[in-house]
């Protein structure tokens, strides 16, 4: 399910996950499992992914998309100034890039262990970038208090009531502002999470919504995700009163042939992995 799940047995065994399960799972319960796995694996995911993501670019998904060509969030010159929010920012890579162009980032996270690596990372990088740790379904900002607001893959996928953090980035955003964020493509959610020949049969429902879990002993959550097909998206958008734009699915590029977790190049070749989805406050 998430990128670095396979090579992270030392998160698995530091939260003592000891089985998978399929069930329905409160905010709370998510949040609670996604803060404890995000401490647990932030050391591995940042050293598995330092190559990918960078210490200061802007790498929307593991496609290799990258803001510097794709300009989701505007031209360079109109993020000038603009204070944005990302939300599941992680060691804060994308933040970092939109301070060098001038905007006045904030980056907000869940884990405290990805906020002690963005800080690290802030002072080699000397970018001063303003750190929040908090969930994405209750920003502790005030209404229109940010121009743009953008997600590489941060806290969407993981919080089990996505409209509520749709309708959050609407409040805290000013009228005009724009959100991107990108998350796993729904489609993949269907097939096995292996970047090799067996990722490429279908395993299980799209219309399943029943969230993915690893779970301790005890049966308590301690991985989770949550799927939305490609309609649940554009209703959470829309029903957050956000004007969607566009959808863009990222090609597997000619000659990238970095696997990074379930995503590799042959499926890429195949089946969109990410989609980004491009709205604005009206
Ligand atoms: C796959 S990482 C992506 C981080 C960053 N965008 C990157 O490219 O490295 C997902 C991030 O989402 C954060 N996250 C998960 N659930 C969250 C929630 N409910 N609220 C805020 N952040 C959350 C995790 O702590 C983690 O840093």
């Amino acid at each position: 399910m998430h990128p670095a799940r396979w090579s992270s047995m030392n998160a698995e065994e530091i939260v003592g996950t000891a089985g998978v399960a399929r069930r329905a799972v409160s905010s709370a319960e998510s949040e609670r499992a996604s803060r404890a796995w995000w401490d647990a694996d932030a050391d591995d995911y940042l050293d598995e992914h330092a190559r990918d993501i960078g210490e200061t670019a802007f790498v929307w998904c593991p496609e290799n998309l990258r803001e510097d060509d794709a300009q989701l969030l505007g031209a360079p010159d109109e993020l000038r100034g603009k204070r944005v929010l990302e939300v599941g920012c992680g060691s804060a890579p994308c933040s970092r890039w939109l301070a060098a162009h001038g905007a006045r980032p904030v980056g907000l996270d869940l884990s405290s262990s990805m906020l002690r690596h963005a800080t690290a990372a802030n002072r080699r990088a000397g970018i001063e970038v303003p750190l929040v740790q908090a969930g994405a379904e209750h920003l502790p900002f005030a209404d229109a208090s940010f121009d743009v607001a953008c997600s590489a893959f941060g806290a969407i996928p993981f919080v089990a009531e996505p409209g509520l953090v749709m309708r959050e980035v609407a409040r805290v955003l000013r009228p005009g502002g724009r959100f991107v964020f990108a998350v796993n493509h729904p489609v993949r959610w269907v097939f096995p999470d292996d970047p090799g020949p067996a990722g490429l049969t279908v395993g299980q429902s799209y219309f399943d919504r029943t969230p993915y879990l690893e779970v301790d002993a005890h049966g308590a959550a301690t991985y989770v995700e949550h799927h939305r097909t490609l309609g649940d998206r554009v209703r959470d958008v829309v029903g957050a009163g956000l004007v969607l734009e566009d959808l863009v699915e990222p090609e597997w590029p000619e000659g990238h042939e970095r696997i990074w977790g379930q995503w590799s190049p042959l499926r890429g070749r195949l089946l969109p992995g990410t989609a980004i989805f491009v709205t604005r406050r009206p």
